[in-house]
């Protein structure tokens, strides 16, 4: 077989894209952060005041989609790529909690959602990618080769976002990193529009209790098998 498709979903800070960037690099595929997309989407939200703690101005978010420019560029010294909001490179703003604390809500939308599927569907089309997200094995591209389903225990998935956030300087309790996950876990699942769930024929994958160099070999030995 020559290049597939691999869709890692699962719920937040399961750590999905540090493996799926890692597998991607082994593969010599590209990979696909999609949660990236609907981050930038949410920061343009935020910029543009549509968005508050207790409001959604869901008909100018819709209105204003066709003036979001979102596109990855691939970063040399990185190794991976960064997302561009309209020419600006956002990667680090689209990273903070005050962006978490919004982007579950403006994923329920449906216009967002269709927008952003659209634009995966034509990054994916050559195969060859690394996708990870919520809904890639389930709506993107249910006909992936390999489908992965990541998850792990809240409070461990809390406790991995809380010291990233504080590597990155951010000013953060772990109380309230383990609220937004529960949250953003509660919104995820039970949202109208292609809600968070295990694709049919996707590998259950707990990494709970496993470092990443283990992460990496399973996956990596799923893929060979497949490829
Ligand atoms: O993966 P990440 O945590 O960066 O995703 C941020 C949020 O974007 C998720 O909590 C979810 O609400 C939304 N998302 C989604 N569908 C995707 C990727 C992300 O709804 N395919």
């Amino acid at each position: 077989m020559g290049k597939i498709t691999i869709a890692i979903d699962g719920y937040s800070s399961t750590g999905k894209s540090t493996i799926a960037k890692q597998l991607a690099k082994a593969l010599d595929y590209v990979y696909i952060d999609t949660g990236a997309m609907y981050r930038a989407v949410t920061l343009y939200a935020l910029q543009n005041k549509f968005i508050a703690e207790h409001s959604n101005d869901t008909d100018a978010i819709v209105e204003s989609l066709s003036k979001i420019n979102l596109e990855f560029a691939y970063n040399d010294r990185l190794g991976y790529s960064e997302m561009y909001l309209n020419g600006v490179n956002v990667e680090k703003e689209i990273r903070t909690l005050e962006v978490s604390k919004y982007v579950s809500r403006i994923a329920e939308i449906k216009e967002v959602r269709e927008m952003l599927v659209g634009m995966q569907r034509e990054m994916g089309e050559a195969k060859g990618v690394v996708m990870d997200g919520r809904d890639i094995g389930t709506v993107v591209f249910p006909n992936a080769e390999l489908k992965v389903f990541m998850t792990a225990s809240p409070e461990k998935r809390a406790y991995r976002r809380y010291k990233e956030l504080l590597e990155k300087g951010e000013e953060v309790t772990y109380e309230e990193i383990l609220k937004n996950v529960a949250l953003r876990d509660r919104i995820d699942s039970s949202r109208e529009f292609s809600p968070l769930r295990k694709a049919d024929g996707a590998i259950t994958f707990d990494n709970s209790d496993m470092g990443l160099q283990e992460q990496f070999e399973r996956l990596h030995n799923y893929a060979k098998r497949v490829i």
